[in-house]
């Protein structure tokens, strides 16, 4: 099951206080963003930091209303947050109080349409899909921090969204970790064939995990451009896809495009201190 995703000239203003004075101003953090996300494909997001990624997110999640422009899932206006998408954040979410198998039963009847036993089942099937049956019954302080990503990610995908919306989810985990992860979900996408929408900083995630890596610049916050990645992924090809040289190229195109981002911000304005003779 997977979702198309527009967003079609869509800009977001924030009202915030100035530093001198306590009056609100406008603050635009996305101007004419514009991108398409095909049903079941897989798209990366980088841009500078404060640029508007999660902004997006927010506005696909229905967490935000966009000032201005449209935000579409499968053709039908985003009007609030709903179960067709799911949203995995860089903080682990999980309730404290309850396992693993139980935080997925509870998301599932929070949406709904399940029985008990379809509850207790489906939970069983999505952390077998995410390989932590053997840790359904841990709660979540009894579990590393890459374990309560996968409990997050099992509890994402548990109702079948047709979207998967994903914050810097791997950002608080370690190199190794982090790594395995990126394969997983490229295994886990692959099978369930939902439609991802994937925030990073690191520019090798991006590339390892995007079909296409839309890279954004800030303001005003926009998408500035999407790269399309074409790597071989067949057979044994996946498995030492970071190190050809194909990867490194686009690894090296990303990092210009976000290094011209960087130039092209307005710096801080720099205070020449006078010295004492
Ligand atoms: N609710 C809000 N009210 C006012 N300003 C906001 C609000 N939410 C976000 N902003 C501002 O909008 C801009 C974009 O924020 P956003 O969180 O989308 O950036 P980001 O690209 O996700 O950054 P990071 O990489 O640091 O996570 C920032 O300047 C932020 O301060
Ligand atoms: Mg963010």
């Amino acid at each position: 099951m997977s979702a198309q995703i527009d967003l079609h000239d869509v800009g977001q203003v924030f009202q915030v206080r100035g530093d001198d004075d306590n009056r609100k101003r406008d603050f635009v953090a996305l101007d004419h963003a514009n991108l398409t996300v095909r049903a079941g494909e897989f798209v990366t997001l980088v841009g500078p930091s404060g640029c508007g990624k999660s902004t997006v997110l927010d506005l696909i999640a229905g967490l935000t209303t966009p000032t201005s422009g449209t935000v579409s899932v499968d053709g039908r206006p985003v009007t609030g947050p709903g179960p067709d998408r799911s949203i995995v954040f860089q903080q682990y979410t999980l309730l404290p109080w309850r396992t693993a198998q139980a935080n997925i039963e509870f998301a599932l009847e929070a949406v709904g349409g399940w029985s008990k036993a379809e509850r207790v089942e489906r939970a069983r099937e999505y952390l077998e899909l995410v390989g932590l049956t053997e840790f359904a019954n841990r709660y979540p302080h009894e579990l590393s921090g890459g374990m309560k990503q996968r409990v997050a990610i099992a509890r994402s995908l548990s109702y079948e969204p047709g979207v998967l919306l994903m914050d810097e989810p791997f950002g608080a985990l370690d190199a190794q970790t982090r790594e395995r992860l990126q394969e997983e979900l490229i295994d886990i996408w692959r099978r369930t064939g939902t439609t991802v929408v994937f925030i990073t900083h690191d520019i090798e995630e991006a590339v390892f995990l995007g079909e296409r890596v839309a890279v954004m610049s800030s303001r005003p916050g926009t998408i500035r451009t999407v790269v399309d990645v074409r790597l071989d992924r067949s057979g044994d090809a996946e498995e030492d896809i970071r190190g050809t040289r194909d990867f490194a190229a686009y690894r090296h195109e990303i990092w210009t495009l976000l290094r011209e981002q960087q130039q092209s911000a307005p710096r801080p304005v720099k205070v020449e201190v006078a010295s004492v003779a």
